[in-house]
């Protein structure tokens, strides 16, 4: 549908900006935390930067909070370690870790920025990787635990939480974002079990928080996009029904009906993956509802239907280690009609008002985006960063949510990744996506010095107007 005039954004949008703890942080051994998969990692690519010292956020926080100030953020998604709380997962208590986290909070509430805290990102604690990780349900345990206290320790000073950060692309691409911890190779069957523990884990922390904080407001962060039939051919129609149910549906009907998406459920079946429910499972998956959803928005999927033989699958561009399709479920087509970046990845800004469109129409529940953004090559030039091609990026994705607002859509925030450039989940500090340059490479961390790209300049206008003027 085209409009005259679009609807304005809503007056307390939140306009906000994203990073998760391991890729901004650094410090990953100082002040009591512990080790997480992500510290463990044994199959970094070469060359490529490892978390240890990311951006030094850890250490420059309160100079990275005036600059979000700066930028005008209304809001500030990031998460906490889950190993600087409890670091090995379980047992005492890291008061250091709680204290940097008070202070971070505080230091944001002190410029009128919102916290969104995501429980866990990524970076489960070794410790519990060590003994089965997801696989265990003491871990289930574990996370609740760790919730309870992340809400009796920040509960009066955050709203906003969101449990488990990409919990469906940890499934289906653990390997490569480097979640899997020891276990590597798991195969499918103990994958799905494992994603039924977090389903579990993400309900009870959804109840707890509840309990806890009648006032906060709590949901899931899974990635969702939009699925297309390759053709209008019927075959291809069924494969992006069947692809949309196992890759988003199925993560969403969990978290906000309680229940499987059946789709997904034949899928797991027919296959022998089907996870083992325990008593009290469904009880548990029933008991908890969220109150909004949170996405993660990068690009649309094409898909065909299956050829049944090897010419099904593809690795997304140059990537070659994001593999698309599934052999007798669906092929994976490149959408001819979509650019991609540098990286291969197609840009689809009228996706996300698709994906927006089919969330709300499925969940009436309000929706925040809380990824969304380019990965680049930035270049430094006499102390400038001239990113024209974020500003396009983010206006043209910008210009559909105000398209879905106009459609009907409630939406009440949208959290680009990432605030500031940190390291990316496997393919270093090379591909950067910030507002805030941080001077360093792979290797050499030169002073890590903080320098405003052309986009820190453009979104400020942005937020400042309320989105009316993009230019
Ligand atoms: C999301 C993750 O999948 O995409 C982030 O939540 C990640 O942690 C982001 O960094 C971009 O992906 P990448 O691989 O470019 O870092």
């Amino acid at each position: 549908m085209k409009y005259q005039n679009a609807v304005s954004f809503p007056g307390d949008f939140l306009w906000g900006a994203s990073t998760s703890a391991y890729q901004v942080e650094g410090a990953s051994k100082e002040d009591g935390k512990g080790p997480s998969v992500i510290d463990i990692l044994e199959h970094r690519p070469p060359g490529i930067a490892d978390f240890s010292v990311a951006s030094d956020h850890y250490h420059r926080f309160r100079e990275d909070v005036a600059l979000f100030a700066e930028l005008g953020l209304r809001a500030y998604r990031f998460s906490i370690a889950w190993t600087r709380i409890l670091p090995s997962g379980e047992g005492e208590v890291n008061r250091a870790g709680i204290a940097f986290y008070h202070e971070l909070i505080d230091e944001l509430a002190a410029v009128g920025i919102e916290p969104i805290v995501t429980l866990y990102h990524f970076d489960l604690p070794a410790a519990l990787d060590e003994r089965g990780g997801w696989s265990d349900r003491r871990t289930i345990d574990a996370f609740e635990r760790y919730a309870r206290i992340l809400f009796d320790e920040f509960g009066g000073k955050v709203r906003y939480w969101l449990t488990i950060n990409e919990q469906n692309m940890m499934v289906l691409h653990g390997k490569a974002i480097g979640t899997t911890g020891r276990s590597g190779d798991t195969d499918q069957k103990t994958i799905y079990q494992q994603n039924h523990h977090m389903f579990l884990a993400q309900a009870r922390a959804m109840a707890s928080c509840h309990e806890m904080l009648p006032e906060a407001k709590i949901g899931p962060a899974p990635n969702i996009v939009s699925v297309y039939p390759a053709t209008s051919a019927p075959g291809d129609v069924v494969a992006a029904d069947d692809w949309d149910a196992i890759r988003n549906l199925m993560y969403l009907d969990v978290a906000v009906r309680g229940a499987y998406h059946p789709l997904a459920w034949a899928y797991l079946s027919e296959r022998g993956l089907e996870p083992r429910f325990e008593d009290g499972d469904d009880e548990t998956l029933r008991g908890a509802r969220p109150d909004f959803i949170a996405f993660n928005y990068y690009s649309t999927q094409t898909v065909g239907e299956s050829r049944g033989d090897l010419s099904d699958i593809q690795t997304r561009g140059g990537d070659q280690q994001i593999v698309r399709g599934e052999v007798g479920l669906y092929r994976a087509v490149k959408n001819e009609h979509l650019p991609t970046n540098a990286f291969g990845w197609e840009i689809d800004p009228v996706g996300l008002r698709t994906t927006m469109r089919r969330l709300w129409d499925r969940y009436r529940l309000p929706l925040i985006i809380t990824e969304n953004g380019l990965g680049a090559f930035d270049e430094l030039v006499d102390g400038r960063v001239h990113d024209d091609y974020r500003i396009d990026y983010l206006r043209r994705h910008i210009e559909q949510i105000q398209l879905a607002i106009s459609d009907g859509v409630d939406v009440f925030g949208y959290c680009p990744w990432t605030a500031i450039d940190l390291v990316s989940t496997h393919q270093g500090i090379r591909k950067r996506y910030g507002f805030v340059y941080v001077d360093r490479d792979e290797g050499d961390l030169k002073e890590l010095a903080r320098i405003r790209k052309d986009s820190f300049h453009w979104y400020r206008g942005v937020i400042a107007g309320n989105g009316v003027d993009l230019c």
